[in-house]
């Protein structure tokens, strides 16, 4: 929706949209990520980019040796055989290589897993508990005069009602709010059976398994409105559970939970 007004007024912005707007759910025919939210987000992005230099090396210097040896050994143009059965140089060569390459590689590799793995002194903990064919959150850090926490499920908004400018099969009635600039512990499970929180823009996909409870974490970087979708198949509803995560200023986030508090 944006991006279409967008590219109405200023064709020319169709070619930098980040600097302009970010895209925190998937767009048509998208083969790239989305916009990175959370510095895990950017290290994982980073990380395929830096892979993507491999592997374009590899696959260059793969096909042109596949290519010469059908060229030159070709039985035309090679018609007596070699009786060479191996080189022990070469062999050596071939070996070390690509475990030089794939040592190269785990250095970053590692670095980022640890960083995903790693909960640095959460302030705010949030449950989410996945269900047959929705998603409810728990905010249990905040109790009420009554000693009630805050809980809510948060359910698809079906096509047909809609309102203008909502994404179809990604928005929902009670979205899960989150302040920006903040260390948030994410603890994920389910109810029956196995679902995935997964937000891309996040960086996070958390299998949500009943009767165990996973943990993840969220830094979120910036404002904005981000969208996921379950991301293990459960069943009949699979593609109609999607999440939705607000981010917010952390004034903004204090006034969202006392009005929840006090409902
Ligand atoms: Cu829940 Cu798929």
């Amino acid at each position: 929706m944006l991006n279409n007004l967008k590219s109405a007024i200023f064709p020319f912005l169709i070619f930098m949209p980040s600097i302009f707007a970010f895209n925190d759910a998937a767009e048509n025919w998208q083969l790239g990520f989305q916009d990175p939210a959370t510095p895990i987000m950017e290290g994982i992005i980073n990380l395929h980019h830096d892979l993507m230099y491999f592997i374009c090396v590899i696959f260059i210097f793969v096909s042109w040796m596949l290519l010469r040896t059908l060229w030159h050994f070709e039985n035309t143009q090679n018609t007596v055989p070699s009786s060479l059965t191996h080189g022990t140089l070469i062999e050596i060569i071939w070996t070390v290589t690509p475990a030089c390459i794939l040592l190269i590689i785990a250095i970053p590799s590692f670095s980022l897993l640890y960083a995903m793995d790693e909960i640095i002194s959460p302030a705010i903990t949030i449950k989410t508990l996945g269900h047959q064919w929705y998603w409810s959150y728990e905010y249990s850090d905040y109790l009420n005069e009554e000693g009630e926490s805050i809980a809510y499920d948060s359910y698809m908004i079906p096509e047909e009602d809609l309102n203008f400018g909502q994404l179809r099969l990604l928005e929902v009635d009670n979205r899960m709010v989150v302040p920006v600039n903040t260390h948030i512990r994410v603890i994920v499970s389910a109810a029956d059976v196995l679902h995935s929180w997964a937000i891309p823009s996040l960086g996070i996909k958390c299998d949500a398994v009943p009767g165990r409870l996973n943990q993840t974490s969220i830094f979120l970087k910036r404002e904005g409105v981000y969208y996921g979708q379950c991301s293990e198949i459960c069943g009949i509803n699979h593609g109609f559970m999607p999440i939705v995560i607000e981010a917010v200023k952390l004034p903004n986030y204090i006034s969202w939970i006392s009005n929840k508090l006090n409902e």
